[in-house]
């Protein structure tokens, strides 16, 4: 194979510390073991003229990234791709906004990335395009004459088409991706609502045997659901860093046991259904009080977004209003920290916990179930209770699997996660770490390359 250039938005800088989860510790995971080069944006805006790509190595890493415009970072950034796609794939069409004016942001970023990237590929090169934000970038690298392979991978839901169809420009969106190769998705009700989209919408839209066609377009797609490096949070949870911290956080406790959620600050993890389900927990279960803590974490994200500033507001509400009906002068329900913390720390955290509450009310994946399990201390391994509309649920059927929207469901796997015994939390948490060893890291980018191997050249949509 040829060398790997992975595109994403994020691009993990070689200088800074990875953060939780994500796409952007996925990616450099996967480069880390192959090599390549990686594309994206610097995470800088920049006033007028954004200029070329800046080009550097790093361990066996070519990173290139460019800047952008400050009106680009609205429209494309904040816009089209945060408050139109990022809502209406997480089923909120309730929160979209639908401006054409962040569509031409969208699509002129769209358009520069293509031309930057184009000027530094070779022609083996295998180009592997990530997420929401980059939709269009194969049918531009096509225009513009590349021949390589090309491969998409989408890291969120996609959604059911009633949903999608809300969208204005809905078809010109899915005929992209028809540019590629071959288009990957986590989990595979998101990969049959793409094919329900393209046989219900799409002119001569058909799919069958992992291809899809239309507009005399074939391509390939699959269902590739990405994994941890189980044996890296294992480290990392045995490291010193990990364990001070996690030492420092259970003298801080002082007996009670811990209940942890960690998640970017996001109206799609369910974080205030969550602290209602926490606060059902106690009113039921009045034992608990005093001797159990919820700890949220929920480093703060997309903070320039409407959405998010009101989603963070009714969070800092709940949490208010939980401490101020539960909490006694030695003891507080509820620790709600809003920042970021470094992955060794957060595995000191998940080797700590007895439960690790994971309730999305939608999520493509969610690393964060698979990194808990990995960090689980062998001989008492915590329970991680996990919603049923996390993509991370279809491998993860040992885990309580729970109703986020169901208070009294989840307050209820939170009281069985505390009461379980030791042999029936070992035997959930064997099966989870044996699944998380089958479909690591290494062979979900393995398995969606060789695909991506497997396919033709790619070539631009009729119209
Ligand atoms: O996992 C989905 C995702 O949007 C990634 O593409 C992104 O890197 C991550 O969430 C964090 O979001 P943001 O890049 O907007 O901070």
């Amino acid at each position: 194979m040829g060398r790997l250039v992975v595109v994403s938005n994020r691009v993990q800088s070689p200088d800074s510390a990875p953060a939780a989860g994500g796409l952007a510790t996925a990616m450099h995971a996967a480069l880390q073991q192959s090599g390549g080069m990686w594309f994206g944006w610097s995470g800088e805006t920049s006033e007028g003229d954004v200029g070329d790509a800046w080009v550097r190595e790093h361990e066996g890493i070519t990173y290139a990234t460019v800047d952008l415009n400050e009106p680009d970072y609205v429209g494309f950034y904040e816009g089209y791709a945060n408050q139109t796609l990022w809502p209406l794939f997480h089923n909120r069409v309730d929160l979209a906004v639908f401006d054409r004016v962040a569509f031409e942001n969208y699509r002129r970023v769209n358009e520069r990335f293509a031309a930057q990237l184009e000027r530094l590929l070779k022609p083996d090169d295998v180009i592997w395009v990530q997420d929401y934000h980059l939709i269009p970038l194969g049918e531009e690298l096509r225009q513009l004459g590349c021949r390589q392979r090309i491969g998409f991978f989408l890291h969120t839901p996609f959604p059911p088409p009633e949903i999608l169809v809300t969208l204005f420009n809905h078809k010109r969106l899915v005929r992209s991706l028809l540019a590629y190769d071959l288009v990957g998705f986590q989990a595979p009700d998101d990969l049959g609502s793409f094919k329900d989209y393209v046989v219900q919408e799409l002119r001569d839209g058909r799919a069958a045997d992992g291809t899809v066609s239309a507009y005399g377009r074939t391509t390939k797609a699959g269902a590739f659901p990405i994994g941890v490096d189980p044996a890296a949070f294992r480290q990392l949870a045995s490291s010193s860093s990990a364990r001070r911290y996690a030492a420092r956080v259970h003298k801080s406790l002082g007996g009670c046991r811990l209940v942890l959620g960690v998640d970017r600050l996001d109206y799609s993890k369910g974080i205030p259904e969550r602290m209602a389900a926490m606060q059902t927990f106690y009113e039921l279960h009045p034992h608990a009080r005093g001797r159990v803590t919820f700890l949220q974490i929920a480093p703060p994200s997309r903070e320039d977004v409407p959405q998010y500033r009101t989603h963070k507001h009714e969070i800092e509400g709940a949490v208010g209003q939980i401490n101020g009906r539960l909490a006694e002068s030695d003891w507080t329900p509820v620790r709600y920290v809003s920042k970021t913390y470094t992955q060794a720390r957060l595995c000191g955290l998940y080797s700590l916990s007895k439960v690790g509450l994971v309730t999305p009310l939608r999520d493509g994946m969610n690393l964060v179930a698979k990194e808990y399990v990995a960090a689980q201390p062998s001989d008492h391994p915590g329970v991680l209770v996990l919603s049923r509309f996390a993509g991370a649920a279809h491998q993860m059927a040992a885990a309580l699997i729970v109703n986020p929207y169901d208070r009294v469901e989840v307050c209820e796997a939170v009281h069985q996660a505390l009461e379980m015994s030791l042999d029936e939390r070992t035997e959930r948490w064997r099966a989870l770490l044996e699944g998380l060893e089958k479909h690591d890291l290494a062979g979900w980018r393995d398995n969606f390359l060789a695909a991506l191997a497997e396919g033709g050249c790619g070539a631009v949509a009729e119209s």
